[in-house]
């Protein structure tokens, strides 16, 4: 098995962590990858704001029998801060929040007894985090589903361990973006990360609230299919600051908007009685299927536990079999001596 300093400090067997996915990730799929030995956060989303939203409750209890935590997006939970006191009262181990300043809710978090995790896209959000006292920072690269900034996952995490190594050494790296199996999860652990956070592969997974249409139609997909754009949330009025794009698989109206952000700016929430009765009819020409590149690596719908099990399994054969793999006998002292 794999051991690093997540694994130690959060008590599970593996550096896997499901994202805490808004409408994806419900009790039963946390839950599941807790009890497969990684690290389970309920999407407490946009914090009741967005409406048509799982009961947090209700998944928070399904939760329960695992160690679990619970995540919200940090812009939608400042104008709803009494949810936060609402899942703390549950009994998380950790609170991850995302996409906006998390200083104001730490003191909150750490007198619960649960641990921070802050994902980040900037090296100034890394200062927040720090200034949070997170235990743990997200590096979050832009081939993520969902929301997300501009940096890469392959040049972000190595710049953001050396960033958290010179200030605050004991604050632990998770990686997220473009993961999705085992040689994911080794190279992450190569960057400098202590573990990663996995969305996309997990919204595929037999226990995610997922919609079957949406997969269905991710099993035919590739990472190319993908678009990152702000118009879409523009369109259905939902306002998200500036420094965030969402990433989902291209449809209709991905297209149609391609390029036209600002357009679509001045057309805000134009789109939004179409779109919402969309999502309800699940017509995904319309409504978006949330999904990052890794979708590309994905053609099927398992069971969680067996998404973590693989992934841990492939990166520690990846890792162990390295030296023979790789390494040349006398190569390296060779060069020294020229
Ligand atoms: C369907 C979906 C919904 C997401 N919702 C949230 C969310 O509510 N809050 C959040 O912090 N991150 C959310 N994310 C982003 C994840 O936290 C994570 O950064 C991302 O999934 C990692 O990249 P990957 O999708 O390539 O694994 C979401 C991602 C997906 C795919």
């Amino acid at each position: 098995m794999i051991r690093t300093r997540f694994t130690d400090t959060f008590g599970v067997r593996h550096p896997i962590v499901c994202a805490p996915m808004a409408l994806v990730t419900g009790g039963r799929l946390a839950r599941a990858v807790s009890r497969a030995g990684g690290l389970g956060i309920v999407g407490g989303g946009y914090a009741g704001i967005l409406g048509g939203e799982p009961d947090l409750a209700a998944e928070l209890a399904l939760a329960r029998k695992e160690t679990f935590g619970v995540g919200f997006i940090t812009w939608a939970l400042e104008q709803e801060p009494s949810r936060l006191e609402e899942a703390l009262a549950c009994g998380p181990s950790c609170v991850f929040l995302s996409f906006g300043d998390p200083r104001p809710f730490a003191p909150k978090i750490h007198a619960a007894g649960a641990k921070l995790i802050c994902q980040v896209q900037t090296l100034r959000h890394i200062d927040e985090a720090m200034d949070a006292g997170a235990n743990a920072i997200v590096a979050q690269g832009a081939e993520a589903g969902g929301h997300g900034g501009a940096r890469s996952t392959l040049p972000f995490v190595p710049e953001a361990a050396d960033h958290i190594a010179r200030r605050s050494p004991d604050t632990l790296l998770l990686a997220a973006g473009g993961i999705a199996d085992g040689r994911g999860l080794a190279a992450a652990l190569m960057l400098g990360a202590d573990g990663v956070v996995v969305g996309t592969r997990f919204w595929a997974s037999a226990e995610a609230l997922t919609p079957t249409a949406a997969t269905d139609l991710a099993a035919r997909m590739t990472g190319d299919d993908t678009r990152r754009t702000t118009a879409i949330d523009a369109l259905r009025g939902v306002a998200w600051p500036d420094a965030f794009s969402f990433r989902m698989l291209k449809n209709e109206v991905t297209e149609a908007w391609a390029g036209r952000e600002a357009e679509a700016r001045a057309a805000f929430g134009s789109l939004q009685a179409r779109y919402d009765e969309a999502r309800a009819k699940g017509d995904l020409a319309i409504a978006a299927a949330v999904a990052g590149e890794a979708v590309g690596l994905i053609r099927d719908r398992p069971a969680a536990g067996d998404i973590v099990e693989a992934m841990a399994r492939e990166a520690w054969i990846r890792l162990s079999t390295a030296p023979t793999r790789f390494a040349r006998p006398g190569n390296w002292p060779a060069m020294q001596n020229r």
